[in-house]
């Protein structure tokens, strides 16, 4: 076992039973997490291999429907509760237990039923609930209390997709912990849509027939070799992990045995819509920190959601009732072919060299209620790394009335289903270790010169490096008409032409920040997403860019008041946090389901390297390659 194993189901099951031994929980405890405490720094540099490992846990537990929850940290070798902390008014993820129960309840609360009734709805057995993180908007229903805000639609059958025909108007708010329906709003009602939104192939018949198949076969097996959650391929060497909240997480990520990222994930992202209307104003959820990226994962299929010689890798979590779960096929790992990786045909000699790119790609995908959101780290043969989103799934609509325009705020998506605008806002943390801990962030870009002396011809432009010397002047935004982009030193280590190394983060397309007015309840508590670029120094507590416990919350954690201190950050352990993502404008095309639209971003050796690292990969077997 290595310190950074994947936690186990035994070991989730020794800590709870180590908890409970320890301290009596309350009949109906929920476990809100466990999760491994990941080992400092440190503690990886002096253990070698073969020496035994410490390993402690983090559990967060739920004792009852009060804002009270317990932090505790179990150390599994000695078998002991190394802390127990109260806190006090804070909200954890909403837990799949109590919104299943809201569901149930809300089904059989006379009111619910009394507003179906007015619109014609009897059939509550086909009828959808979708418990939505309630935010922060000042409703008497959201004080001291865990709530869910509800909305419903309705299925003609169970397969069915739901979302073609929501209840417009009708809200619940819904007491999770105590499992009771607060109150039932009633903003009127709409006629349901009249078409159906189905997306499976017996909706649409007939089917294209002229689609020839496309195999991917590797029949000596991948490149890659796979060790516990250790990888290793093509001269890098990582391993992975699974968290609740960020899915998929790599560490000591390398490459040629030189470091480069400690660990890297998706730490939280925001959905906030732009519509400022009853039904649509108070949505923006926090798909990591309110739900959970890894804990919404589902399982994979091998020729559907991946393709080719797979490797999968289970991930286990703990229950709400602190019994390990395994999500079976939770990762995918595979090789894609990228087309060329680089290529020169000497126009003298006729004679051509060519290199086919190839990556290694390690994903996930999160179902968070209507939407899909594939997260996919991508390995080059370069020492290019690339993190790109895919967002697919359904949005979420509403339904218009016959004759009643879209307006401003959103889109007619099919006669009568209306979707309003909205942001998809990712928070990325990515622990750099250039070739060591000690890293410093530079901003560079284009610089246009004036024209005059020294730039008779007035096209002279240079590479600008600013050094990010402190947090708050790290708040950084992108600008593609300058292609700024920045770039993580090692100002101690120098590649054979004297230059110090460094990897280079890139926005790979515009990315835009929060839209909603920074005084807005959505950008207090998704703060993060106000600059695409925030710079910290280590601190083991700091994990997700809106803090612990966004659920809520409300709002001025995580990135803002950790940077608000301005630490020094000039040849630091350093972790940028790259804010990115989409505004959504929908489209027809988005309906019933989206096709996907992707975002994300590059970290490109630039210096780290004395040249191209790739120049030793051969070429192609010939017989592969025809006239
Ligand atoms: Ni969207």
């Amino acid at each position: 076992m290595h310190p950074l194993s994947m936690l186990s189901g035994d070991e989730i099951t020794a800590a709870i039973a180590i908890i409970r031994s320890a301290h009596e929980l309350a009949e109906g405890t929920l476990i809100s997490h466990v999760v491994l405490d990941e080992p400092s720094k440190q503690y990886l540099t002096d253990w070698h291999d073969g020496d035994p490992v410490e390993r402690v846990v983090r559990v967060l537990i739920i004792p009852g429907p009060t804002l009270e929850l317990i932090e505790a940290r179990v150390a599994l070798h000695s078998a002991t509760v190394t802390e127990w902390r109260a806190v006090s008014g804070m909200r954890p993820a909403l837990t799949m237990h109590e919104a299943a129960n809201a569901i149930f309840t809300t089904k059989a609360h006379p009111d619910y039923i009394a507003a179906l009734a007015v619109r014609g709805i009897t059939d509550i057995d086909n009828v959808q609930i979708d418990p939505w993180p309630a935010g922060v908007f000042g409703y008497a229903a959201e004080a001291g209390r865990r709530i869910a805000r509800c909305i419903s639609f309705v299925r003609e059958f169970p397969t069915d997709n739901g979302y073609a025909r929501p209840i417009e108007g009708l809200i619940v708010h819904f007491d999770l912990g105590r499992n009771e329906v607060i109150e039932v709003i009633d903003h009127g009602a709409t006629p349901l849509p009249l078409r159906h939104g189905r997306y499976t192939a017996d909706a649409h018949e007939p089917l294209r027939a002229d689609l020839k198949p496309i195999s991917i076969t590797q029949p000596d097996g991948p490149s890659f070799v796979v060790d516990d959650n250790r990888i290793d391929w093509q001269k890098w060497s990582l391993r992975i992990g699974f968290d609740p909240y960020e899915g998929l997480t790599l560490h000591q990520v390398s490459y040629a045995g030189r470091s480069i990222l400690h660990r890297a994930s998706i730490t939280e992202m925001v959905v906030p819509y732009g519509d400022p209307g009853e039904m649509h104003g108070w949505k923006n959820a926090f798909d990591a920190g309110e739900w959970g990226l890894g804990r919404m994962t589902q399982s994979l299929q091998l020729g559907c959601d991946c393709l080719g010689e797979i490797h999968y890798f289970d991930a286990t979590l703990a229950s709400e009732h602190g019994n390990p779960w395994v999500i079976n096929n939770a990762i995918c790992m595979h090789e894609e072919d990228y087309g060329i990786l680089w290529k020169h045909v000497d126009l003298m000699t006729g004679l051509g060299e060519v290199r086919r790119s190839r990556r290694l790609v390690i994903s996930f995908i999160s179902t968070v209620g209507n939407y899909e959101y594939g997260f996919f780290w991508y390995l080059y043969l370069d020492g290019t790394i690339q993190h790109e989103v895919k967002l697919t799934g359904i949005m979420s609509v509403g339904a218009l009335a016959p004759g009643v325009a879209a307006g401003d705020y959103g889109v007619e998506v099919a006669v009568g289903v209306y979707a309003p605008v909205h942001q998809h806002l990712f928070c990325s943390r990515l622990d750099f270790d250039i070739d060591g801990i000690s890293n410093r962030v530079y901003e560079v870009e284009a610089e246009v010169v004036a024209p005059g002396h020294g730039n008779p011809w007035s096209n002279a432009f240079r590479m600008r490096k600013s050094l990010l010397e402190s947090e708050l002047g790290a708040l950084r935004q992108t600008n593609s008409a300058t292609s700024r982009a920045w770039k993580i030193e090692n100002d101690n280590v120098h590649n054979g032409l004297g230059q110090p190394v460094a990897y280079k983060l890139i926005p790979t397309m515009s990315t835009p920040t929060m839209l909603a007015q920074p005084g807005s309840s959505v950008a207090r508590r998704a703060g993060f997403a106000r600059h695409n670029l925030w710079v910290t120094p280590f601190a083991a507590d700091e994990r997700r860019g809106a803090g612990e416990y966004p659920n809520q919350h409300d709002g001025g954690d995580g990135l803002p008041l950790w940077t608000a201190a301005d630490r020094p950050l000039v040849d630091a352990d350093v972790v940028v946090w790259y804010c990115f993502g989409v505004t959504h404008f929908p489209r027809p095309e988005d309906w019933p389901v989206m096709p996907v639209e992707y975002t994300g971003f590059l970290l490109q050796p630039s210096g780290f390297f004395d040249r191209n690292p790739a120049l030793d990969v051969p070429p192609s077997n010939a017989s592969h390659c025809h006239d």
